[in-house]
């Protein structure tokens, strides 16, 4: 089931904007590519990008060379746009329009990326139903990198209210399946000419 109301703010974010006109925006996901590649993952290793919207993470992994690539997002326009952007490659990955709180994987992933999608969950429930789906569908020492806005970043993002995090409640949030291995703060600089700061989260499951 997806939460309508949800649905349609975002619906509406990626269908009336372009992907430079959001402040999340990023050529290349830099930080997010440092890592994945620090990692030294399989080329087979199934991985999964929530609430990847038009990220241009996908093109990048597939350069890369993996090939069981998941991307997932409430919004079937973002979803659509990256498959319009990717052009033959599209057919390449296996795309999911889904709202993450309803989210039923289909197998275990070796590596959960997610940037800037978790930390708009806010109701307990929400958070603790994230926490177990991917304690639940990530392999057994499969990575996780979860990038949030850090205690110094903005209240919100694209107009909603965010949970915002350091290191010590990201690891309190998820440490009964993952231990964190990798903590970094990063400043994103949007289209806007403002700073955003982030902190990135890099997990193993226990
Ligand atoms: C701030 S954007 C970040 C997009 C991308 N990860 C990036 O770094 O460019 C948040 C994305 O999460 C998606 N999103 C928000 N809530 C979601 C939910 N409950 N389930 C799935 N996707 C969601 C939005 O549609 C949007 O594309």
């Amino acid at each position: 089931m997806i939460d309508n109301d949800l649905e349609g703010h975002w619906e509406n974010v990626h269908s009336k904007k372009k992907e430079n006109e959001v402040s999340w925006y990023q050529i290349y996901p830099k930080t997010s590519m440092d890592i994945i590649k620090s990692l030294n993952l399989i080329k087979s290793a199934h991985i999964i990008d929530v609430g990847a919207g038009e990220s241009r993470l996908v093109d990048n992994l597939l350069k890369m060379g993996f090939y069981n690539i998941d991307v997932l997002d409430i919004s079937k326009s973002a979803i659509d746009k990256a498959k319009r952007r990717l052009g033959n490659k599209s057919s390449l990955v296996n795309w999911i329009v889904s709202d993450i709180n309803s989210f039923i994987p289909e197998k275990k992933y070796d590596l959960w990326h997610d940037r800037a999608a978790f930390h708009f969950l806010k109701k307990e429930k929400e958070i603790n139903n994230y926490v177990n789906l991917a304690g639940n569908s990530i392999s057994s020492n499969g990575k996780m990198v979860i990038a949030t806005f850090s205690s110094n970043g903005p209240e919100k993002c694209s107009g909603l209210e965010v949970t915002k995090y350091n290191i010590e409640s990201i690891n309190k949030v998820f440490k009964e399946y993952f231990l964190l291995e990798k903590d970094l703060i990063t400043n994103h600089s949007t289209p806007f000419n403002t700073e955003q700061e982030f902190l990135f989260s890099s997990f193993i499951k226990k």
